[in-house]
């Protein structure tokens, strides 16, 4: 495995974990409707999350002798997953679009975990530890979605 190609795939992964980490932070800031609060606390807990593997990517690009992401501007370029602006605050947009964040993240590590699995298993490690937090999150986003769901159809 070329370590170059391996570090160029690092640096989108943490593009993609910085719009995460904003696109949580400030759903949270901005989510209106039903169930907020359970809301609110867990795009909280997920803005630090994605934080965390940044740093995980972050020093693991360095430790390859990479250069992390220097720029916001860089983001935007080489992110995989993008970045949904929460224009509309209402709970279930929110969270559709959180969850529609995760499912690319889970495609992008699974990659990463298949590439480094023989040939960089520090790596892998890495990637594994932050691949099994997307899974929780996407989960914990989809029960919260089905919770709110079923509350809105014994309403009516
Ligand atoms: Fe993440
Ligand atoms: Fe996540």
């Amino acid at each position: 495995m070329d370590v170059d190609e391996l570090i160029a795939m690092l640096n989108k992964a943490l593009a993609d974990e910085w719009l995460a980490y904003y696109q949580y932070w400030t759903g949270a800031k901005v989510v209106k409707g039903p169930m907020k609060d359970a809301v609110i606390a867990e795009l909280d807990l997920h803005a630090t999350e994605e934080l965390s593997h940044a740093e995980l990517l972050a020093t693991r690009i360095v430790q390859l002798g990479g250069t992390p992401v220097l720029t916001p501007e860089e983001w935007f370029k080489i992110t995989n997953c993008g970045y949904d602006v929460p224009a509309d605050p209402y709970v279930e947009t929110i969270l559709e679009q959180n969850i529609k964040g995760e499912q690319c993240a889970i495609k992008v590590y699974s990659g990463l975990l298949d590439i480094t699995r023989e040939a960089d298993p520090v790596t892998y490690n890495i990637i594994l530890t932050i691949l099994s937090q997307e899974v929780e999150h996407e989960e914990d986003l989809s029960s919260l979605k089905e919770d709110l769901e079923l509350m809105l159809e014994r309403r009516r």
